[in-house]
C-alpha cells in the first residue's frame, strides 16, 4: 500500500480566508496529497492585531468544516512555549510514522527557511510544496538559487500551480473593521469576527463570546459552520425586509443550538418541561430540536424576548400565523451560504430576498413534492403553515 500524502499548512490563520484554503487545494492537486492539516500556531497572548487562540481555532474549524479533505489540527495552539516548525513535523511523524509529509509554504517563506530553528533537520523531516509568489525586491534567479542550496543540504521541493489570489490578512481586518465587503472571507469566518467583535470591530452580539464558545463544545464542526451561516444570512434578509439584525441574528445563532444532543436527551428537557406534547415531534430530532433549542436558548443562553423564542421554536415546521421575523429565521437556514446544493435551493435564495411569503410557499411546496417522491409525509404543521400563507391575499398572485 503506497504511503498516506498529508499536507501541513502552519499559520497565524489571522483570519483563516480563501488565499489560505485555495493555497491548500492547489497543494491537493499538485502534490496528490490524501489531506490537509491546518495548524493555527500559537502566538502570545498580548501580540497586538491578533485574535485570541480560541477565536483563530475556531474560525479554522468553521473555515475547513464543509472540506472533507481538510483538517483542523490544535497541535502548535496546544505546546507550551514558543512553537518551532521542527517540533511540529517530528511531532507528526510520531503521530503518523507511515505517512508522508508535506509542508506548504509560499516562495517568501521559502526564502526565510534558513532562518528557522533546526532548519537543516526540518529539510529532512518533509517535502516542502511550495506556492509561487512574487517577493517584492527578490529576483526570479535568486529564489532559485536558494532552492539549489536547500535541495544541496537535502531539501525536497515541489511547485503548486495556483492561481494568485490577491488578499491580505490585514486588509481584511481594516475591511472587517469598517463593516466593508470581505468575498475572500467565508460568511461564517465574517460572521464569527462580527457577532464576537474581533479585529476592532464591535461586538454585535452581547454575549457572543460565551454563547460562541458554547456553541462551538456543543456542535459538530459542520453545524457549528452551518450556524454562522445562518446568522450571515438571517442578518442579510432582516437588512433586506427592514426586520430587526441584532434579534435576527441572535435568533440564528442559537436555532439550532440544541441540534447535536443525543434524542433521548432532548426528549428529556421536552417532558420534563412540558415543551411539546405532539407524539411526531417528540419522535424525531430533525423536529424536536426547534421547541427544545428554543427552551435551551431560554434557560441555558438567557434568552428572554419572546419574538426570538418563537422563530427558534418555529424554524423546521413554521407555524400557521407566523411572523415575517420567524419567516426570515425559517429561509436563513434554508439559503445559508455552506448549504449543500438541494433542488430548489437557487429559487430560494432568489426568491427570500424579494418576498419572505413567496420563497416561503415555494420552499414549503418543494419540501411536500420532494417527501412525498420518497413516500414520507410532512409534519400536519408545515402542511397547516403553506395553506396559511397560501391563504394570505399577497400570496394569491
Ligand atoms: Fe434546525
Ligand atoms: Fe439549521
Amino acid at each position: 500500500m503506497s504511503k498516506e500524502r498529508i499536507g501541513v499548512m502552519g499559520g497565524t490563520f489571522n483570519p483563516i480566508h480563501e488565499g489560505h484554503l485555495a493555497m491548500a487545494r492547489a497543494a491537493m492537486r499538485s502534490a496528490k496529497l490524501d489531506r490537509v492539516l491546518f495548524l493555527p500556531d500559537s502566538v502570545p497572548p498580548h501580540k497586538k492585531d491578533i485574535a485570541p487562540a480560541e477565536d483563530r481555532w475556531r474560525m479554522t474549524v468553521a473555515a475547513v468544516a464543509g472540506e472533507k479533505d481538510f483538517e483542523p489540527c490544535r497541535m502548535e495552539l496546544d505546546r507550551e512555549g514558543t512553537t518551532y516548525t521542527c517540533d511540529t513535523l517530528l511531532a507528526l511523524r510520531a503521530q503518523e510514522p507511515k505517512a508522508e509529509l508535506f509542508y506548504l509554504i509560499g516562495t517568501d517563506t521559502l526564502l526565510q527557511l534558513k532562518n528557522w530553528s533546526r532548519y537543516e533537520q526540518v529539510l529532512t523531516l518533509c517535502t516542502f510544496i511550495v506556492c509561487a509568489r512574487t517577493v517584492e525586491g527578490v529576483s526570479a534567479a535568486e529564489v532559485d538559487a536558494e532552492r539549489r542550496r536547500l535541495i544541496g543540504l537535502g531539501g525536497r521541493f515541489l511547485s503548486a500551480e495556483m492561481e494568485p489570489v490577491d488578499v491580505s490578512s490585514t486588509a481584511l481586518r481594516e475591511a472587517i473593521q469598517r463593516d466593508e465587503p470581505t468575498p475572500l472571507l467565508s460568511p461564517a469566518v465574517r460572521e464569527y469576527c462580527g457577532a464576537r467583535g474581533l479585529y476592532g470591530a464591535a461586538p454585535r452580539v452581547p454575549r457572543a463570546e460565551k454563547w460562541l464558545a458554547k456553541l462551538f463544545a456543543e456542535l459538530t464542526p459542520r453545524r457549528f459552520a452551518h450556524t454562522l451561516g445562518v446568522a450571515y444570512s438571517a442578518r442579510a434578509l432582516a437588512r433586506n425586509h427592514g426586520l430587526d439584525l441584532e434579534k435576527a441574528e441572535i435568533a440564528a445563532l442559537l436555532h439550532d443550538c440544541a441540534k447535536c444532543l443525543p434524542l433521548r436527551e432532548m426528549q428529556e428537557i421536552a417532558v420534563r418541561n412540558n415543551v411539546t406534547q405532539d407524539r411526531e415531534i417528540l419522535e424525531s430530532g430533525a423536529l424536536l430540536h426547534a421547541p427544545v433549542g428554543a427552551w435551551l436558548a431560554e434557560h441555558a443562553y438567557g434568552v428572554t424576548d419572546p419574538e426570538i423564542l418563537h422563530a427558534i421554536a418555529c424554524h423546521t415546521t413554521g407555524c400557521p400565523g407566523m411572523s415575517r421575523f420567524d419567516m426570515a429565521v425559517y429561509l436563513a437556514d434554508k439559503i445559508e451560504p455552506g448549504r449543500l446544493a438541494y433542488p430548489a435551493l437557487t429559487r430560494v435564495r432568489m426568491l427570500a430576498p424579494l418576498s419572505l411569503e413567496k420563497a416561503m410557499v415555494y420552499s414549503i411546496e418543494r419540501t411536500v413534492e420532494y417527501e412525498r417522491g420518497k413516500g414520507h409525509a410532512l409534519h400536519p404543521q408545515s402542511l397547516e403553515t403553506l395553506e396559511w400563507l397560501k391563504s394570505q391575499p399577497e400570496n394569491m398572485s
